[in-house]
């Protein structure tokens, strides 16, 4: 799987994006270990808070079907700027996989990939209260 075919999964999820507050479409495909890929949108709610980015969209079908480990995750949004995951999607995929690699891109899918441990360094994983 190449970093362009996961984000033209990612391109597609993004269709399917919620977002009649934000108006700011964003797609995930998150490819795991046994080779499957899971697909979110971000769903917003008129409460606000309750509204999930498109990668915890992804991640949590993924969790929830029994994947434990990702070899990576595809971004995009229709900026054009680089849409890369917030802070919260962040802490949330490093409980799963720091190593995996974040493909982060814009409108045209144009990217940048880097491991999530470097979008998320020194990193609270859990290990801290064994
Ligand atoms: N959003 C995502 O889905 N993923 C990101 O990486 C950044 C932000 C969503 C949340 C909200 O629906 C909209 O984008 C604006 O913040």
């Amino acid at each position: 799987m190449t970093h362009e075919e996961l984000l033209e999964k990612a391109k597609l999820a993004k269709q399917n994006a919620y977002v009649p507050y934000s108006n700011f479409r964003v797609g995930a495909a998150l490819l795991g270990k046994s080779g499957r890929i899971y697909l979110g949108c971000n769903i917003e709610n008129a409460a606000y808070s309750p509204t999930n980015c498109a990668e915890r969209t992804a991640l949590f079908k993924a969790v929830s079907e029994g994947e434990r480990a990702f070899e990576a995750v595809a971004v995009t949004s229709d900026s054009d700027d680089i849409t890369y995951p917030c802070g919260v999607c962040r802490q949330a995929m490093a409980e799963f996989s720091l190593d995996m690699m974040v493909i982060s891109s814009n409108k045209d899918l144009k990217y940048n990939a880097v491991p999530l441990r470097e979008l998320l360094p020194y990193a609270f994983t859990g290990k801290e209260m064994e």
